[in-house]
Order: structure tokens, then sequence, then C-alpha cells
């Protein structure tokens, strides 16, 4: 089992777009998913209507993994499941801040969902906590929108460097470009000097667009309803991209 988190400390960058649409391709190229929705806000929920889940737990050794399985729901779609953002969630951080080894600890709770599902995505909330840091630990691969922009471009900088300084390894960092812009000469340049300088950047880049604004209103990833649109397509390819990706990183 692989985990993928969508994650920035950045808000309004595009994690959770990525984390629904990323897990409806994943689900339909046949990997059993469970997409976990980290935001007490709620946001990767609101775009499944999801129903209770038929499927039978095994009794586990933590309570936080019970509290989880506790709230499984399936989606409309064959292979994915979701954990709602659930307000307990807000107080998560304050619960790991009182564990010792508490970086670890989403990692242990992630393992035991090993045997049901091929991929974890985790929706992650705008901020660094120690709930970031556990969700560093225990990601195989930390997926970073980034918008074209020098402020964007700072707080990846910041990102990179916290990793350096925790001796988190930089090669689970996988950034793309996230509401591009390519009319925009600010985001073409920020792009060539973003990509050249950090060569992990992927070669997927997510437009800007109404398409994918309007998966709030159609309460489902953009393929439901804007199958031929460039915006689903460039989510098909980010998808490819990424799982060639995670391959490549073990
Ligand atoms: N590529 C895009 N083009 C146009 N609008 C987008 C795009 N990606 C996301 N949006 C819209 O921008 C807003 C923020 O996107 P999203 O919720 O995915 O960001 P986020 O990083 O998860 O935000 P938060 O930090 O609040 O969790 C949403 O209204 C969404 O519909
Ligand atoms: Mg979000």
């Amino acid at each position: 089992m692989k985990v993928i988190a969508c994650y920035s400390m950045k808000g309004g960058v595009g994690k959770t777009a990525t984390a629904v649409n990323l897990a409806y391709w994943a689900a339909k190229s046949g990997l059993k998913t469970l997409l976990i929705d980290l935001d007490p806000q709620g946001a990767s929920s609101f775009y499944f209507r999801i129903k209770p889940s038929s499927k039978k737990w095994a009794k586990r050794f933590f309570n936080a993994y019970e509290n989880l399985v506790k709230h499984i729901k399936a989606s409309d779609f064959e292979n994915l499941d979701i954990i709602p953002a659930h307000l307990s969630f807000r107080n998560f951080d304050t619960l790991l801040a009182g564990f010792k080894k508490r970086k670890n600890r989403l990692k242990r709770v992630l393992k035991g969902f090993n045997k049901e599902y091929d991929l974890v995505i985790l929706d992650c909330p705008p901020s660094i906590s120690y709930l970031s840091e556990s969700i560093f630990i225990a990601s195989n691969l930390v997926l970073v929108p980034v918008i074209p922009t020098p402020l964007s471009e700072r707080t990846f900088e910041q990102l990179m460097a916290f990793f350096e300084e925790n001796d988190y390894p930089q090669n689970k960092i996988v950034p793309f470009f996230s509401m591009v812009q390519g009319q925009k000469s600010l985001h073409k340049a920020t792009m060539e000097a973003m990509s050249a300088r950090y060569k992990m950047f992927l070669n997927t880049t997510i437009p800007y667009s109404s398409d994918i604004e309007k998966m709030g209103v159609h309460k489902a990833p953009v393929d439901v309803f804007a199958k031929s649109q460039q915006a689903n397509y460039a989510y098909i390819k980010l998808w490819k991209e990424v799982s060639e990706t995670e391959r490549k990183c073990g």
C-alpha cells in the first residue's frame, strides 16, 4: 500500500481538487483507493456523495485506527472509499502533540489499512504542524501544487528547507504547477525559473479552468461532467505521471 499526500502550507492552491481527481483516476485504474480528508473544513468529502460502507473490519490495536475505520464511507465509484473530514480531526494535532513518538503515529495507524487498500490519498489542511510532520513521515510522496507566482516560490523554498532541517527525505517532495494561466508572463517566467532550479517538478501542469471550479456545483470529479475538456485530460496526465513517479521512488 502506498500513501500520497496532497500538501501545501499555502491555502487555496488546489490540494483538494488534486486529491479528489487523483483518487478518482487511481480507483478507475483498478487500485483499491482510500481518500482521507484531513481538513476539518471537509472540502474533499463534499465533492463525493458518500454512503455507508459495507466493509467488515477486523479489530485492531490502535484507538486512532478504530476511530478512523468507523468513519469509512463508500463513494459512488468502484474501488473508492472515503474517510470524510471529521470534526475530531481538528483535535488531531493536539492529540498528536500529547504522544511520545507522535510523528510516527499516523504512519502506524495507516499501516492498519495495508490489506484492504492499494493506495491512500491524504487531502491535507494548509498548515505546518505536528499533523503535517506525521503526514511527511507516513507518505511515500508529498504532492505539492504550486501556483506559479513569486510568493508560492517562497513557500516552496520554505518546505524544502523544512525537510532539510528535519532530515526528511526531500525526494518525497513532488511539486507540480497548479492553476496555470499560460497567457500570464509572470506565470511563464516563474515556471521556467522554478523548473530550472528544482528538477523534481512534474511535466504535467494543471490549467486554471472554470471546469475545475465547477466541481463544487456538480459535487463530482471533473471526468463526471466535463469528460472532453482540457482540465480532465490534465488530471488524467497528472495521475499517469504521479503513478510512474511513485513506482520509480519504490
Ligand atoms: N485549476 C483550477 N482552476 C480554477 N479553479 C480551481 C483550480 N483548482 C482549484 N480551483 C478552485 O479554487 C478553490 C481552491 O481550490 P482547492 O480547494 O482545491 O484548494 P486547497 O489547496 O485544497 O484549499 P485549502 O487550503 O483551503 O484546503 C476552489 O474553489 C476550487 O474549486
Ligand atoms: Mg483543501
